[in-house]
């Protein structure tokens, strides 16, 4: 695979697929940060003199065109950080957009309009690959969010460029998240959390051959309880997988890996509830309740078991943590992996918020920007945008 500071650029059209599916409400930008990530390689395209055309995807618009999926306010917020101008193309092929894209001078920006208004990019069509790939001369992925879908704009394309690279954000979290699971300094302790074992369990497996200790919280942990015999009262748990999870606790031992479950819970009637009867250990959950949050003595568990930990990655919340009577485990936790003295990284879109709302964003080695991506990642899965890159050229 090609890194971008490895490729001649000077005067060309660079082609560039960002991640920008931002959370909008009523067409107002909630959370700007997969913009901003992508200013490092914007700016370091144009300083060498290159012009540029951007190309991304905004929600599930199904291969129409829906104007409230339009990225113009992507291209006024990027406008705004930039201080430059920023061309917001009518669509992301044709005629008329190829004119546009030819007449870009040096240093100027154009954001081609949402990707997946045509059902060419989800399907990976030829002609649409082939398509989109005449807006650049050089192609640069730096869109690692969409790292693990086959889309035109991530893996057709390349077949149509000759010169295709990972862009600095792309290669930032490549070298991350590679050097945590290929070459972990120890002790290495994983934490996974959020609602579903179903969603989590090809990467606890996989992460079972490679950590020191597993920290399992959040609703997935219920599950893990209830293969041990616990109650769990009216927790969210998972019934059919509770002899898959019976075999992960069996792994653990037969590997020596440390897997840690909560020891008490804070219960209450709902994610979107009270607090109930508050603190109960994990054996004393109220028949009519639900375990929403860990408790006071699990997170000075937890907090043990990082102790000295050299890499840490970090993946789910402990609760549900929107409510603000279920935050404190998250919270807690948040604060315990920002204060170590290790290679900290943390991925996913709900442990990003949580992060973000905690205001500790500075305070991790890295945040990767990929959700689904992220995932695939540490399953140890071969994601389709690094393969095609990696063929690109070939
Ligand atoms: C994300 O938000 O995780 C990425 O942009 C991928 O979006 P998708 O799940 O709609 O493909």
């Amino acid at each position: 695979m090609l890194f971008l500071e490895q490729v001649d650029i000077q005067g060309k059209r660079v082609l560039m697929r960002v991640d920008y599916n931002v959370p909008l409400d009523d067409g107002v930008i909630t959370d700007d940060n997969r913009i901003r990530a992508s200013l490092p390689t914007i700016n370091y395209i144009l300083d060498k003199g290159a012009s540029l055309v951007l190309c991304s995807h905004l929600g599930k618009p199904k291969g129409k065109k829906k104007p409230k999926l339009s990225l113009k306010p992507v291209a006024e917020r990027l406008q705004e950080l930039l201080d430059r101008d920023v061309i917001m193309a009518p669509d992301c092929i044709g005629e008329e957009v190829f004119a546009l894209a030819q007449n870009l001078k040096p240093g100027q920006v154009m954001l081609l309009e949402n990707l997946r208004f045509h059902p060419g990019e989800q399907k990976n069509d030829p002609d649409f690959a082939r398509e989109l790939a005449k807006m650049g001369e050089v192609y640069v992925n730096d869109a690692f969010g969409v790292a693990h879908r086959a889309h035109a704009s991530v893996v057709g394309v390349v077949k149509n460029i000759s010169v295709c690279c990972a862009g600095l954000l792309l290669e930032k979290e490549w070298k991350y998240l590679s050097r945590a699971l290929q070459n972990p300094e120890r002790p290495f302790v994983a934490v996974s959390g959020g609602a579903k074992v179903s969603s989590k369990l090809g990467i606890i497996n996989s992460l079972l051959d490679k950590v020191d200790r597993l920290i399992i919280g959040g609703a997935m942990a219920n599950t893990f309880l209830r293969a041990q015999g616990v109650n769990m009262g009216r927790s969210l748990v998972e019934e059919d997988l509770i002899p898959e999870a019976r075999e992960i606790l069996a792994k653990a031992r037969q590997k020596g890996v440390s897997l840690y479950l909560p020891v008490d819970f804070i219960a209450g009637t709902g994610p979107d509830g009270e607090i109930g009867s508050g603190v109960c250990p994990y054996q004393d959950i109220p028949q009519e309740e639900m375990a929403l949050d860990i408790g006071p003595a699990t997170h000075i568990l937890f907090t043990e078991a990082l102790k000295c930990a050299r890499t840490v990655v970090w993946n789910g919340p402990m609760g549900a943590f929107e409510n603000s009577h279920f935050a404190m485990g998250s919270k807690n936790l948040a604060e315990t992996i920002a204060s170590l003295d290790a290679l900290t990284i943390v991925g996913g879109g709900d442990t990003d918020a949580l992060i973000h709302k905690a205001g500790l964003t500075g305070k991790f080695s890295f945040i990767s920007t990929g959700g689904g991506s992220f995932l695939q990642f540490l399953e140890g899965r071969e994601l389709p945008a690094f393969k095609a890159l990696e063929e690109c050229g070939q």
